[in-house]
């Protein structure tokens, strides 16, 4: 069923409720056509597959809280952690949708992407999925899959960390294979150039202005010298002070693994990703290229002086990206352990 049907369905169902109120004495005939409608409005929402916010309102109706009292302890001990699950969370819908495929480790069956170039020694976090999956296991015994709990994670990171808030739309179940190559060939990489970047995204039904606004998720957290080495040393659309600063912890030879912030606030979700690009401070090359004579151009100055723009355009474009391949109704699993499949 499209949006629209559902939307024209809810229509029905709301004239045939006030239908049977405005009757005095409420047909048989009016009653049977409100249970019809609501129990082929619900048939048609999992058919649909489509998610939905209130997913687990009557069988894990604690389960927003039990997510976020996680995520404060694991972001008040260590605030890169919301960065971190931000990333884990992007990097599991890019890879056959939004489906906990990132979580699985390698078995003899299939190869997982934890060991895929973008993800080996750089996606971080699993540890913290896992004890939120604990927890929510404690009370709501195999209900929530690891999909929605990393989508609920994603988002309280980076409300913790000072961003916006979204409501999370939920009922992904999680896959039974992941895919180290689609790892490799879907995840863009930090040397992409934006045609590239824009075409990676396109591939999942994003926008060159999703892409924009998405990659401002490097508003907290952190990369290594490997990754933006060239960009300090070599590119020349760059403010000499902040390549200097940068390549005090990022030699030429040797430190391969030291971090750099990508803006000088990595613990607060805000504007000043952008307005580093403006002043040509983006950290790697695939930051820059946002803002370098292209097409993104006029939507990075707006961020970089709006910021409720970007929380607002943020907010919506994770909710999108959380929408890619959603495993729903009866495919896939609930897994008991995010690492492996149900055996
Ligand atoms: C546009 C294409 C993108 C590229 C090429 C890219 C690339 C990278 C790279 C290379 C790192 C550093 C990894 C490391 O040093 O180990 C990184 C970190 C990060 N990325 Fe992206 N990224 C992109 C988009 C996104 C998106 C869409 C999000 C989320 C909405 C995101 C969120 C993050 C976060 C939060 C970190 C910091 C993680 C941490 O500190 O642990 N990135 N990204
Ligand atoms: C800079 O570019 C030169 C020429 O392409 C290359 O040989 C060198 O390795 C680059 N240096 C860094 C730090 O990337
Ligand atoms: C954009 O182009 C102008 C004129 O060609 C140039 O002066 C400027 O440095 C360029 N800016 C960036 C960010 O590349």
């Amino acid at each position: 069923m499209t949006p629209t049907k559902l939307k024209r369905s809810f229509n029905q169902l709301s004239i045939a409720f006030s239908f049977s109120l405005s009757m005095a004495s409420t047909t048989t005939s009016s009653q049977f056509f409100l249970v019809v409608s609501i129990i082929s409005l619900l048939a048609c929402n999992s058919a649909d597959g489509k998610l939905s916010p209130n997913f687990y309102g009557t069988t894990c109706s604690n389960l927003q809280t039990m997510v976020r009292n996680v995520m404060r302890q694991t972001v008040t001990r260590e605030p890169r952690m919301g960065a971190s699950i931000l990333r884990l969370f992007f990097h599991d819908c890019f890879v056959q949708g939004c489906d906990g495929s990132i979580l699985l480790d390698d078995t003899d069956i299939f190869t997982g992407e934890k060991n895929a170039q973008p993800n080996i020694n750089s996606a971080r976090g699993y540890e913290i999925i896992d004890a939120i999956k604990t927890r929510v296991e404690a009370d709501c015994n195999d209900i929530v899959s690891c999909a929605d709990i990393l989508a609920l994670a994603a988002r309280d990171g980076v409300v913790l960390l000072g961003g916006p808030s979204w409501h999370v739309p939920l009922g992904r179940r999680d896959s039974r294979t992941a895919s180290l190559s689609d790892a490799d060939s879907d995840l863009p990489s930090p040397f992409a150039d934006l045609p590239t970047l824009i075409s990676m995204f396109a591939a999942k039904g994003l926008t060159a202005q999703d892409m924009t606004v998405l990659s401002g998720g490097h508003a907290i957290g952190f990369a290594q010298c490997s990754l933006f080495r060239s960009r300090i040393y070599n590119e020349t659309n760059i403010d000499p002070d902040f390549a200097t600063a940068r390549r005090a912890n990022c030699p030429l030879s040797g430190g391969d693994t030291n971090l750099g912030p990508f803006d000088n606030s990595p613990d607060r979700f805000d504007n000043n990703y952008y307005q580093n690009l403006v002043a040509q401070r983006g950290l790697l090359h695939s930051d820059q290229v946002l803002f370098n004579n292209g097409s993104q151009d006029a939507t990075v100055r707006t961020y970089s002086t709006n910021s409720a723009a970007f929380f607002r355009d943020f907010a919506a474009a994770m909710v999108k990206m959380g929408n890619i391949g959603p495993l729903t109704g009866t495919n896939g699993e609930i897994r008991k352990s995010c690492g492996v499949i149900n055996s």
